[in-house]
């Protein structure tokens, strides 16, 4: 419900503040139930999926009070372990409350989660990381029931550097008897904040952003307070609306170690940056360059979450760009809107070739997930005329009042019913 009407052709300029990181704050919200006491974080964005979460903790017993960035979370009555299958489908990042669960309860019963727009979402290497542990496991009826009276520390190698994996299994060993080693895990910053959340509390984790991680298991976690990094993804989507628009804007607590990989494609399409500790300034006074290769990696490499943003700014370039989704297996289907606004993209499997064109045309699109819909708000920026974006609500999952971002920015954007 709910769309974005953009007249296109004004150039960014100004400075804009990054709110905290949607994907620190989902596992983090799962992790305030190990403490059974408070815990306070700072620095919480309002988004959609933030809500969803919120929900989800109420439903288990938590207490939950979101006042202006600051969430407080009781979660002394947590007595429920099954998580409802319309808040299951609501956001399938409640997949990280499995591991949370289990460590706390010694159980959980949830609805597989759905798969999204951007593939079919598989977590195999959840389960088999959780039986490990020694977690029994019954998939039945499109449930999961996880029981584990005594959850042991073990060995676990990951066949993929799965984020959501990773955190869950961290989450479901932090009270575990003994030593659990997670082996090829994901390195993302989320995963060290999530570690330096749970030290905070009380726990005992070391190699988060490493690809080993090692969890000595405590016997009781304490109240914590904490304030969550700041959202890349969120950084790096206003840096290529600064290269669709030729604009020249600053981010600022964008950390920018955590935005290398896009920072690099930006300088190759000829944009200007300029970073300090924690901002990122870009200036693209005149038309971007092609870029011969991205490939989408795992942490450090270049985000998928910023695949379809950097293919909305590339659609303007001079020349043509090869992109590789290597995360994802359908992640380009934003790029058909963007053929309507004139882009000229051809989609193979994985690999989108992206022959710049000089202009893109207003039109009404329509966002089916989150990064596209951002991706056809950027294209929107450039486009000559007016273009609605349809589907808001797949944005607001990810990005705090955008449309108030960009205006602060000098866009011409509003959002209508
Ligand atoms: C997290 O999703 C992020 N979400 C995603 O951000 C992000 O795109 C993704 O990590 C990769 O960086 C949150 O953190 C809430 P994965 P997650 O497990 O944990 C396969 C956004 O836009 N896989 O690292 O679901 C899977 O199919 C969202 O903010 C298995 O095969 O990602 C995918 O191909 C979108 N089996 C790949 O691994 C499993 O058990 C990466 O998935 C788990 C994953």
């Amino acid at each position: 419900m709910g769309k974005f009407k953009i007249n296109g052709g004004k150039r960014l300029y100004g400075e804009v503040e990054v709110h905290g990181a949607k994907n620190s704050i989902l596992p983090i919200l799962a992790a305030t139930i190990l403490n059974e006491g408070i815990s306070v974080i700072h620095n919480v964005p309002r988004l959609k999926d933030v809500e969803a979460m919120i929900e989800i903790l109420e439903h288990i017993g938590c207490k939950v009070s979101f006042k202006g960035k600051d969430i407080v979370v009781d979660a002394k009555d947590v007595k429920d372990s099954e998580i409802p299958d319309h808040l299951m489908r609501t956001m399938r990042s409640s997949i990280f409350l499995l591991g949370a669960l289990i460590a706390r309860n010694k159980r959980a019963f949830i609805s597989f989660p759905g798969g999204c727009d951007i593939g079919h979402r598989p977590i195999d290497l959840h389960l088999k990381g959780l039986k490990r542990l020694g977690v029994k496991i019954d998939e039945s009826y499109g449930y999961i029931k996880c029981e584990g009276k005594k959850i042991k520390g073990s060995e676990i190698h990951l066949d993929l550097p799965s984020v959501g994996a990773t955190e869950n299994l961290m989450m479901a060993s932090v009270l575990a008897e003994g030593i659990t080693i997670i082996r090829n895990a994901a390195k993302e910053p989320e995963i060290e904040d999530l570690q330096n959340f749970l030290n905070a509390m009380g726990a005992k984790i070391k190699g988060a952003g490493t690809n080993t991680i090692v969890i000595e298991g405590v016997k009781k976690l304490n109240d914590v307070e904490y304030s969550i990094i700041p959202d890349r993804i969120v950084a790096g989507t206003y840096l290529c609306a600064a290269a669709m628009t030729r604009g020249e804007i600053t981010v600022v607590r964008a950390l920018k170690d955590h935005l290398e990989p896009l920072i690099s494609k930006l300088k190759e399409m000829g944009c200007i940056l300029k970073t300090g500790n924690d901002y990122v300034k870009i200036n693209c006074d005149k038309r971007p360059k092609a870029v011969d290769m991205i490939v989408t990696q795992p942490y450090p490499g270049f985000p998928t979450d910023l695949q379809p943003q950097i293919v909305s700014a590339l659609s303007i370039a001079e020349g043509t760009s090869i992109v590789t989704e290597t995360i994802f297996d359908n992640r380009f289907k934003y790029t058909e809107e963007l053929v309507r606004m004139g882009a000229d993209i051809k989609v193979e499997g994985r690999v989108a070739v992206v022959k710049g064109v000089e202009k893109l045309m207003g039109a009404k699109v329509v966002a089916k997930d989150l990064r596209g819909g951002a991706a056809l708000i950027i294209a929107g920026l450039g486009a000559e005329g007016t273009t609605v974006v349809e589907g808001a609500e797949h944005i607001d999952r990810g990005y705090e009042n955008i449309e108030k971002a960009l205006r602060g920015l000098g866009a011409d954007i509003v959002r209508i019913m």
